[in-house]
Order: C-alpha cells, then structure tokens, then sequence
C-alpha cells in the first residue's frame, strides 16, 4: 500500500520540546548518554553511528561555506592545550568565572545569574551565602609532576578563538594576506559548567565553529557584524532553519564579556514550549584589538609600561598603503556545532498522523546534512539477482555519496525507518529492475515515486542533494 494512501491528509508537527529530540536521538542511534554502563556521567553524551556523520556534515558544509566558497578565509587546526601564559593575558584565569551562592537551608549550589525571584530552585528558601567566582576553565596538570606543583597546571581551552589569535603571524605572512581576512578553526572546547544540562545545548565537553576576521581599526566595526549576522542567518536557511525560530539579541553593555565592544546573539527557539523559548545558538562580536594587543610584547598601557612582558612576538601588521603600523581589530562569529546540531534536529522534526490518529515521524533535514543520502532496499530478499543488484548500486553510489544498503524488513517498514533519520531518498530494486535496468526512487518528503535508469542514477541523486535555496524571508 502507498504511504500517502494509508495517511490520507497528514499533519505535520514540529518537535514540540528538546525531549522528542532525545527520544528519537537515542532510539535512532544519533546521540546516547555517555558512560551509561557506569550509570552515565551528568550532561555528557556520545554521538552514535548517525550522529557523527550530521555533526560532521554541520562541520563540512560550515568549512566549505567559509574556506573554500570564499577567498578572505584561511583554516587552521590550533592545540587544545595550550601555554598557561594564553589564558593569562586573554583574561581568561582572571575573568571566566561564573558567580556561585549557596542555599544555607538545604546546602544546594546555584548560579547566581540564574537565580528568580531571590529563591532557591531546590527548597523554595532565600538564605543565601555570600556570591563567590568559580573559574569554569577544566584544569589538567602536563608531565610526570607531584600533585601539587603549581608549574604544572595547564587548561583545557575554554575557545577555540585564543589558538587563531596567537597564530595570526603565522598565518598572514605564511599565506601572504592583507586585511581584511579571516581565520577559521573547528573543534573541542571546555568548561567546567556548573549547571549543564538540556540535552546537548549546556555541556562541559562541546565544539565550537570560530571564525575571526581581521580588520582595519578604521574600518566600520559595527557594519560588520551586522554582515556577519545576515551572512549566518542565511547560512542557517540554507541548514534548514526556519527564520521565525532565529532571534536576534542585542547584548547590552552591562552583558558584553571583557573584549567585546557590541555582541549580537543569533537565539533560537529551543524550548517552544516554555514563555521564554529562546538560548543562545552563536554570538557575533566586535572584540576590538583586545586579543592581538593582549599577546604583543610592544603594546603599552597608558603609563608606558608593556602590557605583556612575557611574549616574544608582536601581532601587529604594516599597512603598505596607509604605511602605518596597528592591531588589527576582529569580528568574531562564534557558533557552536552541538547547539546547531540540535537546531537542525528540532526545525527537520515532523509528524505525520492519519485520519486514525497513527503517526510516522519524518526528519525532513537538508540533503546536504542527512548522514544517509540514500537507501537501496531490495524488494524481494530472497531473489539473488535483485540482492546481488541492489548491493552493486550501493557499491557504485558509495564513492560520489554515502549510501546503505537494507533488507532487515518489509519494504513499509523500511521507508519508515530511513525517513525518521532523515534520508532524502530510499532507491527500490524489484522484478522488473533486472529487465530494464531501472529502479524506483522515492523522495523522503512527498514521497513521490520516479522510475531512474541506474545509469542515471549517481548524476540524478547529486542534482538533488543540493543545500536548500535561502528562504526569501531572509
Ligand atoms: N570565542 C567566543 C566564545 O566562545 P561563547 O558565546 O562563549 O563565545 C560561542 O561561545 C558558542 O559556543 C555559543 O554560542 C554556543 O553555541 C557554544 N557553546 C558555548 N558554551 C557551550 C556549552 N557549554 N555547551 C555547548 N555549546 C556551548
């Protein structure tokens, strides 16, 4: 029976709260809570068989957005671990702290900040200790040292963007670049949250999408990251995200971080269910010459004395044109890859329910990110012709796109299987395959039919798999 038969006119659902997400997640092999054989380990998760090939779409489609589509981006992969003396003059050890109170009633620790209506979430009490800064950089000690020795302590970087900063040098005069250009670098941060939690938005271990972009100190900083916020926004309509679930937020002066002279928050709506739907999924920031000044040995205060005497280089750069010497200023957008992840997941999510109230679950993602393009099921298992057919169509899809091939189940069950994890196309082998060397191909979201020759077929599914066209709206 055809699917569009037996659901008559359907209805489509967006996923109502983070917790469908992490149902379908676990169920589907995208994400399980990590160390659960131990009884788990609080906020920490493993990304499963489909889940790190959306993560590692997300990665690829933003690299390839940034380094490769454009020509003002060059890429670099910097250490996770790097020199104390970094988180030093970043400002790091002095300022990333979250603030911490202790409810005297029932002993609970809360963040300040996140504290409504002077009441302890826990006991409903308002007998608070004293606020104290916690630093949420994850220390770790390097070498064979005793326990104790301070010179031992390094960190586990709480951003990816100091690695970029202190090889800016490296990288301008290596790739010989003139301003403005940017650099970009994809992978693991850490901190020690103390309130981790809602699936994978708030987690110690996350990564992180830095991009800094070198400009003038005359340039016009604030033009520029309102470019950059509409550059994202229609980045993340070509994901799939639907404009009205992305919020901008303007962050006042009291909220901006200690290099930032204005920070534009792109939200999205995580918690539709909740008044105030809305947490951060990127911010974009002017985050002036604070960096690049912060690690050069020639840059002074205001008594004349060097700011940084620990640093044997200056991250300066010669104008040619202006002959002029300066800190160039950056414009960073900042986006996380586990908080895009689960944007997709939630705007991709859809339900159908027929006229009996029955509901198939339809992960409508954007080809380029689905981690199964296509699907080839063999509609008769126990005919080898059409088995040995359909696995030499796997076979010669593989290399141009990835594709599997399934014959656990009934052809029904198939189709519903690959369209809650979101693959565009399931390719069908029947009888009448081995005649005219043709097979059905079924589309994930009309579930249209259309008979291809396999010859056709690796060019006919590639046209298909672009990036979604950017929503007029944006
Ligand atoms: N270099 C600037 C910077 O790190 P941020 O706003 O602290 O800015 C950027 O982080 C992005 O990294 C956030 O918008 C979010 O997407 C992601 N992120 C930050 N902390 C996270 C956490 N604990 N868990 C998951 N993602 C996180």
């Amino acid at each position: 029976m055809c699917f569009s038969c037996f659901f008559g006119n359907p209805v489509f659902v967006a996923a109502p709260n983070i917790d469908t997400i992490v149902s379908l997640a676990k169920r589907r092999g995208f994400v399980f809570p990590s160390s659960e054989v131990y009884g788990g380990l609080g906020s920490a998760w493993d990304y499963g068989p489909l889940g790190v090939e959306l993560c590692n779409n997300v990665k690829q489609a933003w690299w390839r957005w940034l380094v490769y589509e454009r020509d003002d981006i060059e890429g670099i992969d910097s250490s996770i671990i790097l020199n104390r003396l970094v988180w030093k003059y970043s400002g790091h050890e002095a300022t990333f702290n979250d603030w911490l109170i202790d409810c005297r009633k029932c002993k609970g620790r809360f963040r300040a900040d996140k504290i409504v209506d002077n009441k302890c979430p826990s006991c409903g009490a308002s007998d608070w200790t004293e606020a104290r800064p916690f630093n949420t950089m994850l220390q770790t000690k390097l070498g064979a040292v005793a326990d104790d020795d301070p010179t031992a302590l390094a960190y586990l970087r709480p951003e990816t963007a100091q690695g970029i900063f202190i090889n800016f040098l490296n990288v301008q005069t290596t790739m010989r670049r003139k301003l403005p250009f940017g650099i970009a670098q994809v992978g693991k941060s850490f901190r020690n949250e103390v309130t981790p939690g809602n699936f994978i938005l708030r987690t110690r271990e996350f990564e992180q999408m830095e991009m800094e972009y070198f400009v003038s100190p005359t340039a016009e900083h604030s033009k520029l990251v309102d470019y950059w916020v509409e550059q994202y926004l229609e980045w993340f309509g070509s994901l799939g995200l639907n404009r009205e679930n992305l919020f901008l937020y303007e962050v006042p002066g009291e909220e901006l971080a200690h290099y930032s002279k204005r920070t534009v928050d792109i939200m999205y709506r995580y918690f539709p269910e909740r008044e105030k739907p809305w947490e951060e999924l990127m911010g974009i920031a002017w985050r002036t010459d604070f960096d690049l000044g912060t690690h050069s040995k020639n840059k002074l205060d205001a008594e004349g004395k060097r700011l940084n005497p620990d640093s044997t280089e200056d991250l300066s750069y010669f104008d040619e044109a202006a002959k002029q010497r300066f800190y160039p200023h950056v414009i960073e957008p900042a986006a996380g890859v586990n908080r895009t992840v689960l944007a997709v997941l939630m705007d991709a999510y859809s339900e159908k329910t027929n006229d009996k109230g029955e509901t198939r679950v339809i992960l409508k993602l954007s080809p380029q990110l689905a981690p199964i393009k296509a699907a080839i099921l063999p509609l008769a298992k126990n005919k080898p012709e059409i088995v040995g057919m359909a696995k030499a169509i796997k076979r010669s899809l593989q290399p141009v796109l990835r594709a599997v091939y399934d014959d656990t189940g009934g052809i029904g069950k198939l189709y519903a299987r690959q369209d809650e994890i979101g693959t565009p196309f399931c390719i069908t082998v029947d009888h009448q395959s081995l005649e005219d060397e043709a097979v059905t191909v079924r589309d994930r979201d009309t579930w249209e039919q259309e008979r291809i020759k396999v010859a056709d077929l690796a060019e006919h599914l590639q046209k298909r798999l672009k990036p979604y066209p950017v929503p007029e709206s944006i």
